[in-house]
């Protein structure tokens, strides 16, 4: 049950051969991803072999193996976590009655909406980060980076999957829109802000897969207690995949930031003009990048209050991050949570409907989670003996959507007029010259074992392999 059939063109485990009209559908959107795969996957690599891993069971243990394929012929495919016996509703106004293994017709346009918004970020973040590979400090980061894209086409087929099967012919459109969007595209720009805005060099690359993809982990445990059953199913299975996505994001800023240290130590300087002359990027710069993906990523979790978020819930559709390990009634009606508010110049928290805040509840839930990170980076910078440390910005700092849109904010929280935010902006935020700089360091590093000057090697390789392995063969 839990195996995947790889003798069929499209792999999969929910016996795709026994509904014809969906296969047919699905082989006939197959030759479309693969074309959008062409044009908009990682430059100038597709007839590279990658070492990558593939889903060969949705068990947890032993559900990968590990390969050199072309990323063309990667088995992407159709992966859902076994169904759970009689899963009930466990939140929201249907608490108690059976989970849906149909989409219930009042529900259906809601649903399509939340499963078109989650699968638009997958295709976005492959063409955001397109280009990288031209320019990888390592052949160990080059194959993470595929892997990260090839999963992101996966969860793609996730989304797919869905609409075709679920919601007839509108979910075919959609399935065809998803391929027609592209990230950043004055006319046809991907869904969401954050999946528009450039991944032009590594850091960036790696400050979103801490904090970006880490909002996907929290959207995907969102709807992985949704009382349509299929879609549980599915984004389980897409979470045991985006763990190594964060992995290398965090491990990445880690390696940039041990690298820096160890220079500044070399030249006992913090001086970043001369950390910069010696090609590593100064702990500032990451600070100001970190500002910018954190700030940009929170804004993802939507308005602070929301009809919308409360209809998703009290409806089932959507829960909170792990509703199963929650104590209260799981229907939050006539409770009420705290969001911000600008009053007389201040910063003020104010209560409000819970069911109308849940973004903000995610949002919150989300912060706690990605500080965990930060704390293990200025572990790296303390165990050096050097006095700086990395911090989140305030959530209020640099917000485009919700109250706090457009309201200037300093990263320690306090509410500024604009005068000392144009003062002090480029202390927050990447400058150009930050950007030009960092891009500057970007060349392309290849040779087995060997690691651009501005980042650290990793401590182990991937799949136990050594640090020197050819992880890619460029023919
Ligand atoms: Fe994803
Ligand atoms: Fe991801």
């Amino acid at each position: 049950m839990t195996g995947i059939n790889y003798s069929e063109k499209i792999p999969n485990n929910v016996n795709l051969s026994e509904d014809r009209t969906l296969q047919r559908a699905l082989e006939h959107w197959q030759p479309n991803y693969l074309s959008w795969w062409n044009d908009m996957g990682p430059e100038g690599s597709q007839n590279f072999d990658v070492y990558l891993r593939t889903a060969v069971s949705v068990d947890p243990q032993g559900w990968a193996q590990f390969g050199h394929v072309k990323m063309p012929d990667y088995r992407w495919g159709i992966f859902l976590n076994p169904a759970e016996q009689d899963r009930k509703i466990h939140f929201g106004d249907h608490l108690g009655e059976d989970a849906w293994q149909e989409v219930p017709g009042e529900h259906r346009a809601n649903l399509r909406r939340i499963i078109v918004t989650q699968g638009d970020t997958e295709p976005a973040s492959v063409e955001q980060q397109r280009h990288l590979g031209l320019t990888c400090p390592s052949q160990y980061d080059l194959r993470n980076l595929f892997q990260v894209n090839v999963e992101e086409g996966r969860h793609l087929w996730a989304m797919v999957y869905l609409l075709h099967k679920y919601f007839g012919r509108d979910g075919r459109e959609e399935g065809e829109a998803l391929l027609a969007r592209r990230s950043g595209d004055a006319d046809n720009p991907r869904i969401l802000g954050a999946f528009n805005e450039k991944t032009p060099d590594w850091l960036s690359f790696f400050m979103f897969t801490y904090f970006t993809d880490r909002d996907g982990k929290f959207q995907l445990c969102a709807l992985a207690e949704s009382s349509f059953d299929p879609l549980a199913r599915t984004t389980k299975f897409m979470l045991t995949e985006e763990a190594h996505h964060m992995f290398v994001g965090e491990s990445g800023v880690s390696r940039v930031i041990q690298r820096t240290c160890q220079v500044m130590n070399e030249l006992k300087t913090d001086d970043p003009g001369k950390l910069r002359a010696a090609g590593v990027i100064d702990l500032p710069t990451i600070q100001r990048y970190l500002n910018f993906h954190f700030s940009v990523t929170i804004d993802l979790f939507g308005a602070d209050q929301s009809s919308n978020a409360a209809i998703f819930y009290s409806s089932g559709l959507k829960g909170r991050f792990e509703e199963g390990k929650r104590t209260d009634d799981h229907v939050l009606k006539g409770q009420t949570y705290k969001v911000l508010d600008v009053q007389d110049g201040r910063l003020v928290e104010k209560e409000v409907p819970m069911l109308n805040a849940l973004n903000e509840v995610l949002r919150d839930d989300y912060i706690k989670d990605s500080v965990g990170g930060i704390n293990r980076w200025n572990k790296v910078i303390e165990k050096a003996g050097i006095p700086f440390r990395l911090n989140v910005p305030h959530k209020a700092f640099h917000r485009q959507i919700g109250t706090l849109a457009g309201v200037k904010v300093s990263p320690d929280g306090r509410h500024i007029h604009d005068h000392e935010w144009n003062t002090h902006v480029e202390e927050w935020l990447p400058s150009d010259e930050d950007r030009a700089f960092v891009a500057s360091l970007m060349g392309r590093v290849v040779e087995p074992g060997r690691f651009a000057n501005w980042i650290a090697p990793p401590m182990m390789g991937i799949n136990r392999q050594p640090v020197d392995f050819e992880y890619v063969r460029f023919n």
